[in-house]
């Protein structure tokens, strides 16, 4: 069965304080809605429409990074959510199949989850998301007749009675495309709130003689982001959940809660992740490498042996083949490290490509922008670089080539040359104390003056 996603992400989202609009908010580095997104993934969509409204044209920008195949219409008014999923009519002209309805602020829901609804659907019309709520606060409340849902009814809306029922409304839904879109035609705004509520669809449904269900999952699932402080709770349960899998995956951590994931970090069974290191996007670790404590590491790879840190930064593009060392203080950016080279102290190497077992001396820079350009510095396998060696690019440094401490290096060394670029040394006998007689006999005449 072809299927089709529905993201609603036009609300404002008032209560965040933002400027940004609130599905861009990030849990784990990635945007809200790229975790809606992803979550729909797992029905492997044909296609997917997300109604955008409040800040559309950066809504627009951040789904089509996620995939370029995603269609972004607008919603100009928020007028409900039974509204807004009519905004995706058009986009899925000709399209049959069912129809899955997510909310861009409602980043946990699991592929089993959808799957289980999807498979719901065999034998319901309509499939509602719901849960057990400990607290059930202003949630719409699912009104249940045996197995079958009867009516979705808004807290607004709703009498004591009705109140009273802990089941809930997720806001997922599933549907055949072409029965969501004519029961959506149906609905009215006669309602609390003056708003065309999606919800309405299933009171409708039963109506009409179709049926109508519920499958439930956790409350952690369904969690949504409406402030800043559900935000931050939302990132703390990431992160637990992100620790949790880790660990399970062979992961040695000894203080996982001083570790920050991001969305996609990956690591090996086996890798030892030392506290408080900070993983950015696009991170991969292979197996049995070592990440001391305090490093940061964004869009990188470390492979199999490898030790960074600790306090080492890797930048984007920073690419450390197996057995690889980045000592502390030491920064790597779009920098390739060949099989055992070394940079273990106190260096910025960047646009680079060192070869195998290099050995970079402490304080080593590698001068790589003009403040207009940048340009590419290559060390040869077994270069040794002097401590303090100025790089200025574009140098090419040959293969078991030596340069001295505290060189400025600005034209290429040919392999297994010496390279020394620096003022000769000039000692003066007695000169530093004849220097200090003077200082402090000039010091002692000052002080009488006064
Ligand atoms: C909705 C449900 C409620 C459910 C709750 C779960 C309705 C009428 N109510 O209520 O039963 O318990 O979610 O969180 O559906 N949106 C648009 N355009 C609109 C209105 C909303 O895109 O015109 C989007 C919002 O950006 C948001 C989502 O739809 O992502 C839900 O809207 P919201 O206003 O938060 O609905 P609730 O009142 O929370
Ligand atoms: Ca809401």
């Amino acid at each position: 069965m072809a299927t089709a996603l529905i993201v609603l992400a036009a609300g404002k989202g008032t209560r965040m304080q933002s400027d940004l609009p609130k599905v861009l908010h990030p849990i784990g580095a990635a945007p809200l809605l790229l975790h809606a997104l992803s979550a729909g993934g797992a029905l492997d969509p044909d296609r997917t429409v997300v109604v955008a409204g409040h800040g559309a044209d950066l809504v627009e920008k951040s789904a089509l990074g996620f995939d370029d195949r995603i269609t972004v219409v607008r919603q100009t008014e928020q007028l409900g959510t039974a509204h807004a999923v009519a905004q995706a009519r058009p986009a899925l002209e000709g399209f049959t199949g069912d129809a899955v309805v997510l909310y861009g602020d409602t980043p946990f829901i699991t592929g089993d989850t959808l799957a289980a609804m999807v498979a719901a659907r065999s034998d319901h019309d309509i499939v509602v998301l719901g849960f057990r709520a400990a607290d059930p606060g202003r949630y719409g409340r699912l009104v249940m007749d045996g197995d079958a849902l009867s009516a979705i009814v808004e807290f607004k809306d709703a009498d004591d009675a009705t109140r009273a029922i802990d089941l809930c409304n997720s806001g997922v839904i599933a549907a055949d495309a072409d029965t969501l879109f004519s029961l959506i035609d149906a609905v009215g705004n006669d309602n609390a709130s003056g708003e065309y509520y999606l919800t309405d669809i299933v009171g409708l449904a039963r109506a009409r003689g179709l049926s109508a269900t519920v499958v439930t999952c956790d409350e952690s699932e369904t969690l949504g982001i409406n402030t800043r402080a559900e935000l931050a709770a939302a990132e703390t349960a990431f992160q637990a959940r992100m620790r949790a899998q880790a660990l399970a995956d062979g992961v040695t951590i000894p203080a996982p809660d001083t570790v920050i994931f991001a969305h996609d970090t990956y690591i090996g069974a086996d890798a030892l992740i030392e506290p408080y290191v900070v993983f950015a996007p696009g991170v991969t670790v292979e197996s049995g490498a070592t990440i001391r404590a305090f490093s940061h590491l964004e869009g990188c790879h470390v492979s199999r042996g490898a030790v960074v840190g600790p306090y080492a930064r890797l930048r984007p593009g920073a690419e450390l083949a197996e057995n690889a060392k980045v000592g502390n203080f030491t920064e790597i950016k779009n920098a390739t490290l060949a099989e055992g080279a070394k940079v273990n102290h106190l260096s910025y190497i960047g646009d680079a490509t060192i070869g195998a077992r290099a050995n970079i001396g402490a304080g080593t820079i590698t001068c790589n922008y003009d403040g207009v350009f940048k340009y590419r510095t290559t060390v040869g396998d077994d270069a040794f670089i002097g401590s303090n060696t100025m790089l200025v690019a574009p140098v090419t440094v040959g293969a078991r080539a030596l340069t001295g401490s505290g060189s400025v290096i600005t034209q290429d060394v040919q392999a297994e040359a010496l390279a020394i670029a620096r003022a000769r040394q000039v000692n003066k006998p007695g000169l530093a104390q004849r220097l200090m007689d003077k200082l402090k006999a000039l010091k002692a005449a000052k002080t009488k003056d006064h």
